[in-house]
């Protein structure tokens, strides 16, 4: 019965089309805590951060990610190349990651990641 579950399980994992691959950047707390943020690598995504405390944003993967002061994306922004890390992050209040190049999408609420 269990082995009949993972089969069917895998089954569907295969048959999904248009698989959403993520990428991925770490926040770090003053704490030294890290929360990861996912989103979907065709879209540029923009996460407001503005209750979120952020002493180090590590961009793992992200082909392009901007790092605002505003907490909407918008305004002057401080580029975070992939596999770089900004430390002193405090005063960063919305990011925006994913694909380079198109408007981005969100953000939709600013809760705090350390605390949900
Ligand atoms: C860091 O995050 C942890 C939860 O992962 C939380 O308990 C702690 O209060 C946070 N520290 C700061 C300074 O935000
Ligand atoms: C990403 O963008 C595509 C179109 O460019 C859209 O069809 C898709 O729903 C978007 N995904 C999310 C999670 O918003
Ligand atoms: C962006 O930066 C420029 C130069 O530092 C400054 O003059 C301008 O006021 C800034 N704009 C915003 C919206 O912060």
């Amino acid at each position: 019965m269990v082995k009949t579950l993972a089969l069917l399980a895998l089954c569907a994992t295969v048959a999904v089309a248009n698989p959403i691959v993520l990428v991925k950047a770490d926040l770090i707390n003053n704490s030294g805590k890290t929360y990861q943020l996912q989103v979907d690598t065709d879209n540029r995504s923009c996460i407001c951060l503005k209750n979120t405390q952020t002493a180090k944003i590590l961009n793992r993967d992200a082909a392009d990610m901007k790092l605002f002061s505003t907490s909407d994306c918008t305004g002057n922004f401080s580029q975070l190349g992939k596999g770089k890390t900004q430390i002193n992050a405090q005063w960063v209040n919305s990011v925006s990651m994913g694909k380079s190049g198109v408007p981005s999408i969100g953000p939709y609420g600013c809760p705090n990641y350390f605390n949900r």
